[in-house]
């Protein structure tokens, strides 16, 4: 190989490379893994110890003058392509759009006014919740089968150490051993936290309640929701109450929207009597066999609710021969999704602009 001609007419080359992307060319030719250099380079290693001695050093002067040649050329690229040079007195500007809120925090923020103006408090919790929490106040014992209905999902052991901080702080307990973690299923727990420190009687709902289950999603199902959770206690607060509450918070939120709502006996071991409520789907009214959002049902279902189990509020010191209330979680992607029209949950969560703008 003869290395002063190969020199001699990189050097010429690069000499008269404009842009980058030539540039890009000329190292892969020079450089690159299959260069006339390289290939020597690897061949070398078959040659006699006398041909290595004398050729090595300089094949490999070769490359470092062609490495050096080729950082100063891109960086002379760069300096002459800077945006000063670049600059065009005659575009036109680019427009600051406004930004605004996502539907999901427009229907949150709605929702939290209809409560307070009904007199419930706002509450928040961590989203790391202990299994106690999650489970065991709310009179899901460790056997119980509703654990396995949750798709729960668990941190592991390994996560633990390294969350440390942030389970104590966000859940309220310890990290120890056997203590259970896990991304809050629902956001009952919250009853039990707000139950600890308030007395009775008092009313309150979740603000910001994202929830999350290791679901196979669909059009009204996804991985990670948010939920508004409410509590009532008090000497004689009942199902009427809660079907007061519910009728009226729909009348508010959906306004004149010709929404009908509908109360149907469901489990769930933290209340008893437990009910659902489902909402006329906004799909198809009933109408449709095949409808998407229902399944031909012509119900959404938009809530879990009941009567508090005695059990829950023994769980927090509270005596239910003197008190009584109801609770309800309801998913506030569907009641978004009712309220705004729209007929499939993954799109709150897919950033498609398109979609967003349009709130
Ligand atoms: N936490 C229940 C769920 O997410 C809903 C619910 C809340 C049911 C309150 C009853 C009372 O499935």
């Amino acid at each position: 190989m003869d290395f002063e001609t190969l020199k001699n007419q990189a050097k010429k080359e690069l000499a008269g490379l404009k842009t980058s992307g030539v540039l890009e060319s000329w190292r892969v030719k020079y450089l690159g893994r299959n260069s006339e250099l390289a290939l020597f380079l690897r061949s070398l290693s078959k040659k006699s110890l006398e041909e290595k001695r004398q050729l090595g050093p300089k094949a490999n002067q070769l490359r470092q003058f062609l490495e050096g040649a080729f950082q100063q050329k891109s960086l002379s690229l760069v300096d002459s392509q800077s945006p000063a040079t670049d600059f065009d007195l005659t575009l036109p500007g680019r427009v600051q759009e406004p930004g605004h809120l996502h539907p999901l925090t427009l229907a949150n923020r709605e929702i939290l006014k209809i409560f307070s103006s009904m007199g419930f408090d706002i509450m928040t919790g961590p989203e790391i919740e202990g299994d106690y929490y999650n489970f065991s106040a709310l009179n899901i014992p460790d056997w119980h089968p509703a654990r396995e209905t949750m798709d729960t999902m668990w941190l592991s052991e390994k996560d633990l150490p390294r969350l440390k901080k942030d389970v104590k702080t966000a859940s309220g307990y310890e990290y120890k051993k056997g203590n259970k973690f896990l991304l809050r299923t629902h956001t009952s727990p919250i009853q039990v936290r707000y139950m600890q420190t308030h007395k009775p009687p008092f009313r309150m709902v979740v603000g910001e309640g994202r929830i999350f289950r290791n679901e196979a999603t669909d059009a009204r199902h996804e991985f990670q929701v948010n939920q508004l959770e409410g509590l009532m206690i008090g000497k004689d607060v009942s199902m009427a109450t809660l079907h007061f509450v519910v009728r009226e918070f729909f009348r508010k939120f959906f306004g004149s929207k010709e929404i009908q709502m509908r109360l149907s006996p469901s489990f769930y071991p933290f209340v008893e009597p437990g009910a659902d409520v489902s909402v006329s789907c906004i799909g198809c009214f009933g109408k449709n066999k095949d409808c998407r959002l229902c399944g031909g049902l012509g119900w959404l279902e938009v809530a879990g609710s009941g009567m508090v189990h005695p059990n829950v509020l023994r769980s927090v010191g509270i005596d239910p021969r003197k008190w009584q209330g109801f609770a309800f979680g309801f998913g506030i992607d569907r009641l978004s999704m009712i309220k705004f029209n729209i007929k499939e949950i993954r799109l709150f969560m897919s950033g498609d602009l398109k979609f967003i703008k349009q709130f």
